[in-house]
């Protein structure tokens, strides 16, 4: 039986990806410090699901505390560890960066000390889109330089590439990082514009649409995401010999590293994802128009070519299941 080790367990995606890999026969320890960036009960409820496997367990602590992954890495010798803990969100980075700081940039060297000290056979971490920043030739490829971040949310998920890249190339610890687009789905996440727009539409209350509906999103369902993580987990970056990347990879020259896209490699018009909620709630949203918040970006729109060539794998929900099955979940979850 294989152990993973799943950091953020208890989180939108961790709780998903665990899930998964328990149905896969992996024996799953997770971690995950029920941080209050939003509500913990719904962690809680995600993270008491997983704990009805027996082959699930749980350390609710901090990954920056010092010493503590270390520590388990050296009791539980992780096969495969897939690094989601984060304190994510770009618009919460703009008052509270030193959170940022914390457990993406100290959390992060905790986890690459730990895995330098006990190797996993294979390191997978979440960067994200927003790594792209200030980008504007679409759809972004992960082959293309991208060193213009508009969020310290985003500086400190592009710091973690290059953290991953030094430990991968001194210590030879294959890394794959993932650039999330826009993920979404049943469980999801209260801060992510779905659910405040579905609450706010089922409670009767207006939605603030920001840069006057003018964005596009490549939303990612999921169950699509978790899938192509399954998959990427046995797609071992191997250092190259000679030094040679095959074309539109993104593998490392000098280390067994690479950076893939998961997206759904189609880009939406927020006013056509708003469309979906009121056809899967059957109301009509009442919206306020808002300008560009700080820190955000007009569109994303993932190239997913590479993560096809790797795995065979493409998300394809689509956005009227994805949104309905959210909504189906949120009625039942809050009874409304
Ligand atoms: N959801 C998206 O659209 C999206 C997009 C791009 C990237 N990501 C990245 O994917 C990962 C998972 O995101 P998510 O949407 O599941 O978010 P989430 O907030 O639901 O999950 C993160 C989990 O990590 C835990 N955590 C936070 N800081 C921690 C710390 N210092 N120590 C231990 N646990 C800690 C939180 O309690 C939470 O349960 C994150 O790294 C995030 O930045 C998500």
């Amino acid at each position: 039986m294989r152990t993973a080790l799943v950091t953020g367990s208890s989180g939108f995606i961790g709780f998903f990806l665990s899930r998964r890999l328990l149905e896969d026969g992996f024996r799953v320890i997770g971690i995950d410090n029920l941080s209050d960036y939003y509500d913990v009960g719904l962690k809680q409820r995600r993270q008491a699901m997983l704990q009805q496997n027996a082959h699930f367990q749980v350390i609710n602590e901090s990954i920056e505390t010092p010493g503590l992954l270390m520590k388990l890495f050296e009791a539980e010798r992780p096969d495969v560890v897939v690094h989601l803990a984060a304190q994510a969100g770009v618009r919460y980075s703009i008052e509270n960066p030193r959170t940022y700081l914390e457990s993406n940039i100290v959390g992060t060297f905790e986890l690459l000390e730990a895995a330098r000290a006990f190797p996993p056979q294979h390191t997978l971490m979440a960067s994200t889109s927003s790594a792209y920043g200030a980008n504007t030739e679409m759809p972004y490829r992960e082959t293309v330089k991208a060193d213009h971040q508009m969020s310290f949310y985003a500086a400190t998920k592009k710091a973690n590439e290059s953290m991953a890249h030094s430990y991968a190339h001194l210590f030879g610890l294959p890394v794959t990082m993932f650039r999330f687009f826009t993920v979404y789905g049943p469980w999801g996440r209260p801060d992510m514009a779905l659910f405040k727009f579905t609450k706010a539409i089922l409670n009767g209350e207006s939605i603030d649409v920001y840069n006057h509906g003018d964005m596009k999103r490549d939303f990612t369902y999921v169950e699509d995401l978790v899938h192509a993580i399954r998959l990427l987990i046995d797609a071992v970056p191997v250092r190259p010999e000679d030094g040679v990347v095959p074309d539109g990879d993104s593998l490392s020259p000098v280390a067994p590293w690479r950076v893939v896209n998961i997206g759904n490699s189609n880009s939406v018009q927020l006013t056509e994802y708003i469309s979906a909620i009121e056809a899967a709630t059957g109301r009509k949203a009442e919206r306020n128009l808002m300008p560009m918040q700080a820190g955000d970006v007009p569109a994303t729109w993932a190239d997913a070519s590479l993560l096809k060539s790797l795995t065979g794998y493409a998300p394809q929900t689509s956005i009227e299941q994805g949104v309905k099955a959210f909504v189906d979940w949120y009625r039942d979850y809050y009874k409304t």
